[in-house]
């Protein structure tokens, strides 16, 4: 028997910890035959919602779940970590300055990143749940530079996963009958939705769907503003769906993307299609042997080109306001 596997959940007590502890140990993490260890963190304010989501957890009698750490400690909570899920932070609230918010989430990463790269096993693999998300990485690769860059990650897989389920929507299939759109860039409204290269039921999208005003111009803005219409209908931002992303964001990094699928990942660039290198940017990704690669040589048309550079431009301009955070330190 594999032994099992300790998994960092930061911001445990907040809603999307609470929905992702439990897939996590149902085994949408990992898979169905590997056991886990979460260890939960929160801030001391949330120390009772957090001791109530272990007590849950140990009455949901899951067997993949061997023990639960839940703890307001970073240390104790990255010791012997192989996965770690960064959700905790400040989301932005109406009234907030960019710059306020990346000084308070750049105090937040910066420690978990120093935490981290004392405590957790080596090799161990992130990734960054918490907006301004991209960015948050860049931090935390900063601030923990012997943590190898491919293991920092952040997510675009909830907006890949809207991005198919649209798409299934207008067509009427089944969602996964439709594979290869990518997200490029920020996970904000600047990002690209990209269905270019993408099939459905075995023919491009573009041919199947044959509306090309509808993929370009209302398609794109749905996938957008999905965050907000989610906000605008729960008065909360999404949680169900954010955990089921993170789980097939770490589930397809450790164990492999199917033969001919890509999916999106916010990763450091290395420069791959002219996106400046450092940046952490949604890129089309396959994953083997627990490792990622960029899908490379795609046809990027001149729509496209000008929409990855927006998005690039606007991730330039959250590093710089995080470097600013960082050298006041
Ligand atoms: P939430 O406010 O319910 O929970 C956040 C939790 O983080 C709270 O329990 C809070 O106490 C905790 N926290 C704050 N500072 C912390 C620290 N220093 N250490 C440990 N925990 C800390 O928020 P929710 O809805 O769970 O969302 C979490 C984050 O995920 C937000 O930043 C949100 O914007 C982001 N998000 C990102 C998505 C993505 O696709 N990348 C999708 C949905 C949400």
């Amino acid at each position: 028997v594999r032994p099992p596997i300790r998994v960092l959940i930061t911001g445990a007590a907040g809603q999307i910890g609470y929905a992702l502890s439990s897939l996590v140990g149902h085994g949408e993490l990992l898979g169905k035959s590997q056991r886990v260890i979460l260890h939960l963190l929160d801030v001391e304010t949330a120390t009772e919602p957090l001791n109530g989501l272990k007590l849950e957890l140990i009455d949901s009698a899951l067997p993949l779940l061997t023990d639960v750490i839940a703890t307001t400690n970073p240390t104790e909570a990255c010791t012997g970590v192989s996965i770690a899920i960064m959700v905790g932070g400040f989301p932005r609230k109406a009234h907030m300055e960019r710059k306020d918010i990346m000084a308070m989430n750049g105090s937040i990463y910066s420690k978990h990143a120093y935490a981290l790269e004392k405590y957790a096993c080596k090799g161990c693999k992130v990734v960054v749940v918490a907006n301004p998300a991209n960015t948050n990485a860049v931090i935390l690769s900063q601030c923990a530079p012997s943590i190898p860059r491919k293991n920092i990650t952040c997510l675009t897989r909830l907006d890949h996963n809207r991005a198919l389920g649209q798409v299934a929507a207008k067509l009427n299939i089944p969602v996964n009958v439709v594979k290869n759109v990518t997200i490029w860039g920020n996970h904000s409204s600047t990002q690209y939705p990209d269905v270019n290269h993408g099939c459905a039921n075995g023919i491009t999208i573009r041919n199947a769907i044959r509306d090309d005003n509808w993929l370009d111009n209302e398609f794109v803005s749905i996938v957008q503003q999905r965050g907000a219409a989610i906000i605008k209908a729960r008065n909360l931002s999404s949680a169900l769906s954010a955990a089921s992303s993170v789980c097939d964001h770490i589930r397809d990094w450790v164990l492999g993307t199917p033969p001919g699928h890509w999916v999106s990942m916010g990763v450091i660039s290395d420069g791959s299609y002219g996106v400046p290198e450092g940046l952490c940017y949604s890129f089309p990704v396959t994953c083997k042997d627990g490792d990622w690669n960029i899908v490379q040589g795609l046809d990027i048309d001149a729509r496209s080109r000008q929409k990855m550079d927006d998005t690039a431009r606007e991730l330039e301009e959250e590093r710089r306001l995080a470097q600013d955070y960082l050298q006041s330190l």
